[in-house]
């Protein structure tokens, strides 16, 4: 099927909903948002871009000044204000799910894709950046490992899991298409 068709049928039958990725550091939510954003032709909004620009901070800048309770705020307000858009792709950080009130906020508006990877795919992913202040430690692996095995049963809760092992960000976003338009389909019985 042409891929304007995949995006068109969505479209017709996906009305209005926003499409919410969520998942770990470094399982590809931007690049896989942009593709998605880009097939259906929707707008994508990236949480953590509109707090920097609002903050006129970095991430890493406001994990120093305010630690990282005082940038969970800021998400959950961000969170809230984007979940009050139609028809957009919300790419959030990879902790927003923690937070039961983001994920009721985002659910009343949109569907919940979570992307995984490994941990050893993750590290190598990130490895490159010194962006993410949660890993700065010694041993990111062990970090990454500890706190995807608290955040699992969160990221479980999404309406769509999607493993993004040796997948490229196009195929994980048609897949989401895909996924997307079977559960609208089965929601209208
Ligand atoms: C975080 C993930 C980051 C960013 C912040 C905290 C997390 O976003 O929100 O550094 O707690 O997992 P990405 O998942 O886009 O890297």
């Amino acid at each position: 099927m042409p891929r304007v068709c995949v995006a068109g049928y969505l479209t017709e039958f996906y009305s209005m909903k926003n499409i919410v990725l969520t998942g770990f550091m470094g399982t590809g939510k931007t690049a896989v948002g942009r593709e998605l954003a880009r097939l259906l032709n929707m707008h994508l909004v990236d949480v953590d871009t509109d707090i920097e620009k609002s903050e006129k901070m970095s991430i890493n800048e406001i994990f120093e000044q305010f630690g990282e309770p005082g940038f969970r705020e800021l998400e959950t307000e961000m969170i809230k204000k984007l979940s009050e858009r139609n028809n957009i792709v919300i790419s959030t950080g990879g902790g927003a799910v923690v937070r039961q009130e983001n994920v009721d906020v985002l659910k009343k508006n949109g569907v919940i894709v979570c992307l995984t990877a490994k941990p050893e795919t993750i590290v190598r992913r990130t490895g490159n950046s010194n962006d993410r202040p949660l890993l700065q430690v010694e041993d990111p692996l062990e970090k990454i490992k500890e706190l995807l095995n608290f955040r699992k049963p969160f990221y479980e809760k999404a309406d769509i899991m999607i493993d993004t092992e040796g997948k490229t960000p196009l195929h994980i976003a048609e897949e989401i298409i895909e996924k997307v338009k079977e559960k609208d389909g089965k929601n209208k019985g």
